[in-house]
């Protein structure tokens, strides 16, 4: 398929979706976003991918956050489609099947740190950025930073970096707990590979089981999520996966997964 302003491209058993407008820093317009909502599904739809890596084009940023400039001209009517639109985009990668990691190569600003968050994990360069500075603004962040960020770091925490929209490192976030690895620039690509295909060598289907339960898990509740876990788990074994890997630890050989 092909996009104005992301570029998609499948390498072995991983995707890459790349924001791609670098001379506007990837900021993100409602094209952009459409696009993001088209690529995931394109992968999502693509039978080899396992795993998908979202990242940004060039050198300086991640994504920049919601285009200003297409901000300005904005009523109610039109940003509530915006802000409508930007949460479809944010819960199309997080309700993604298969894992999805962020690669935040530079600036994570607004939306940009919220598209990270709704990405199951975040590695970022240790020349990346995050802010969330929609106060800066006049507005807030409507992407989901506000629910994302505050059940990772906490109320505190998300207060403090919501209400000075201050910018923090990438050795900061993963202090905070919401990046799980920092590496040198040059060597982010490589470190967000060995990672994806690390995951994309296990059950397919038992991560996206896995993936959901955490999900929902989130929003209902301890016991709400221990009974939906517990609920889905024997689903594994009606997979041919699951009789694969447990025979394949018997005889003391590799898993073949098919993802079926
Ligand atoms: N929207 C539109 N264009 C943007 C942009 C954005 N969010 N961020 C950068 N750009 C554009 C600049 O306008 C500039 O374009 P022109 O050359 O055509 O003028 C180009 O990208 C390069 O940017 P700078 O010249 O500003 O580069 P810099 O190195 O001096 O600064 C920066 C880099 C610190 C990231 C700075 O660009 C910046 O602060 N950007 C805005 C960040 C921001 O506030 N993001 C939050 C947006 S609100 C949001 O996301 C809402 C939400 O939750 C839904």
């Amino acid at each position: 398929m092909s996009y104005t302003n992301i570029l998609t491209e499948v390498r072995g058993a991983v995707g890459f979706l790349t924001i791609n407008r670098p001379t506007q820093l990837n900021a993100l317009n409602p094209e952009t976003l459409q696009e993001i909502v088209q690529g995931m599904r394109e992968l999502e739809g693509n039978a080899s991918v396992r795993v998908v890596v979202v990242t940004g084009a060039g050198d300086k940023a991640f994504v920049a956050g919601a285009d200003i400039k297409a901000m300005q001209a904005m009523g109610f009517a039109e940003a509530d489609a915006f802000g409508r639109l930007g949460h479809e985009c944010m819960s199309t990668i997080e309700e993604c099947p298969r894992p999805v990691i962020a690669a935040v190569n530079g600036f994570a600003l607004g939306g940009g740190t919220e598209l990270a968050l709704a990405c199951d994990f975040i590695y970022a360069a240790d020349s990346a950025v995050f802010s969330l500075p929609e106060v800066t603004l006049g507005i807030f962040p409507g992407w989901g930073g506000t629910q994302r960020l505050t059940r990772i770091v906490g109320k505190a925490k998300a207060n403090e970096l919501i209400f000075t929209g201050r910018k923090i490192s990438a050795e900061e976030a993963l202090q905070l707990g919401f990046v799980n690895a920092v590496v040198a620039r040059a060597e982010l690509q490589s470190a967000v590979e060995v990672v994806a295909n690390a995951i994309a060598a296990n059950a397919p289907l038992a991560i996206s089981y896995a993936k959901r339960v955490i999900l929902r898990g989130l929003d209902v509740g301890l016991h709400g999520g221990l009974a939906f876990e517990r609920s889905t788990f024997p689903a594994c074994f009606g997979t041919h996966d699951c009789k694969e890997g447990i025979a394949a630890f018997l005889e003391r050989r590799p898993a073949k997964f098919q993802g079926r």
